[in-house]
């Protein structure tokens, strides 16, 4: 096939050009919106990004142009308008579970790095402060942490936690038997899980239902002190809440990968030009919150296993006319 790489990044393109198997890619560093659409023409396919943005207008443009198959180099999909693509004959598939080690094992990494203050840490020897009276941390053993979300990530998350000798609570629309069974994991509703996690992680994809899951009136409902690990989706958290969540102690700590507004801010360079986003800059410079760009999935297995099952999706296509990873509408309930 023919097809347009879209929001390639330095980071991603040679494993992309190492795993194309016969298809022809061309590579462009724009990201897919109504502007570079056009771009499309005369391309059989699009590889889509996180950054890249597809709702109904865009779709039916790509369409016009002669796209009929998109293959999203992620596992989220919540950028592209499925309902939209169904209705114009556009096929999408996406790439779960590429590697949900690269993720959970990011949220770990945020969550010691909290609960150890690595980042004043940091500041301070880089001070010359070697004193220790502001860095007084606490253990993960024995705590209760709450998933949200116990799919690829979620269940790989589940498994480190184990092994810090945690409790598990957990909650999902589907029970994971396999996980409950070797874990002793507890599935629970939501608001008893927000009540009793000391942690809480986020697992669990952007949907119309999960879009603004945690705003003020959750953050109340759940335990004094409260740290908020959101390795998912921005759109899951109500930043400004969470911020107001964080000043008045409610929430004590954030380990943040995404962020509600990150479009067109996240895997860009801004160190030459001004960020104007307000509610960014309170997040970033929040002495509790510990922020990464959106990198939990960026390690060389991840990376290698995207460009990989992303061209696999092509290949399917092509040669069957169908895909395993082939995404329908319902996968936004
Ligand atoms: P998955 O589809 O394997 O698991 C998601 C789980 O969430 C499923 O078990 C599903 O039933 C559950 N779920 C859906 N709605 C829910 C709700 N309302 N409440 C509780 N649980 C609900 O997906 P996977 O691979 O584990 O990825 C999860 C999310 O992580 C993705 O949708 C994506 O947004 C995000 N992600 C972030 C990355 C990063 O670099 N920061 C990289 C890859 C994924």
């Amino acid at each position: 096939m023919k097809a347009l790489v879209y929001s390639t990044h330095g980071f991603d393109r040679p494993f992309l050009e190492a795993a194309a198997n016969g298809h022809e890619l061309t590579f462009t560093e724009q990201p897919l919106d109504a502007q570079t659409v056009s771009l499309a023409h005369g391309f059989d396919a699009v590889l889509l990004f996180t950054s890249d943005h597809a709702p109904a207008d865009v779709l039916q443009k790509l369409h016009a142009a002669g796209v009929r198959y998109l293959s999203l180099r992620s596992a989220g999909f919540d950028h592209v308008d499925l309902e939209a693509a169904y209705r114009l004959g556009l096929r999408v598939a996406n790439v779960p579970a590429y590697s949900p080690y690269a993720v959970a094992e990011h949220a770990v990494m945020l969550l010691l790095a909290l609960s150890r203050k690595l980042q004043r840490s940091i500041q301070l020897s880089l001070q010359n402060d070697f004193r220790l009276d502001e860095l007084v941390g606490w253990e993960l053993h024995q705590k209760t942490i709450g998933i949200v979300g116990t799919g690829s990530i979620g269940s790989a998350f589940a498994r480190i936690m184990a092994g810090f000798g945690c409790r598990l609570l957990a909650t999902d629309l589907v029970v994971n038997a396999e996980l409950q069974l070797q874990l002793k994991i507890t599935y629970v509703d939501f608001y008893d899980l927000c009540r009793s996690a000391d942690v809480i992680s986020l697992h669990c994809p952007l949907t119309p239902a999960t879009r603004y899951l945690f705003s003020a009136p959750v953050f109340r409902q759940c335990r004094r002190g409260v740290v908020l690990i959101n390795t998912a989706r921005g759109a899951i958290v109500n930043t400004a809440d969470l911020l107001d969540a964080l000043d008045d102690g409610q929430v004590s700590a954030a380990g943040l990968d995404v962020y509600e507004h990150e479009r067109g801010l996240f895997f860009c360079d801004y160190s030459h030009r001004p960020i104007r986003d307000a509610l960014f800059e309170r997040l970033r410079s929040h002495p509790r919150v510990l922020l990464t760009c959106h990198q939990a999935f960026l390690t060389r297995e991840a990376l290698e296993s995207m460009a990989r099952l992303s061209i696999d999706n092509l290949t399917q296509w092509e040669t069957t006319d169908s895909c395993v990873r082939e995404l329908t509408p319902q996968a936004m309930s």
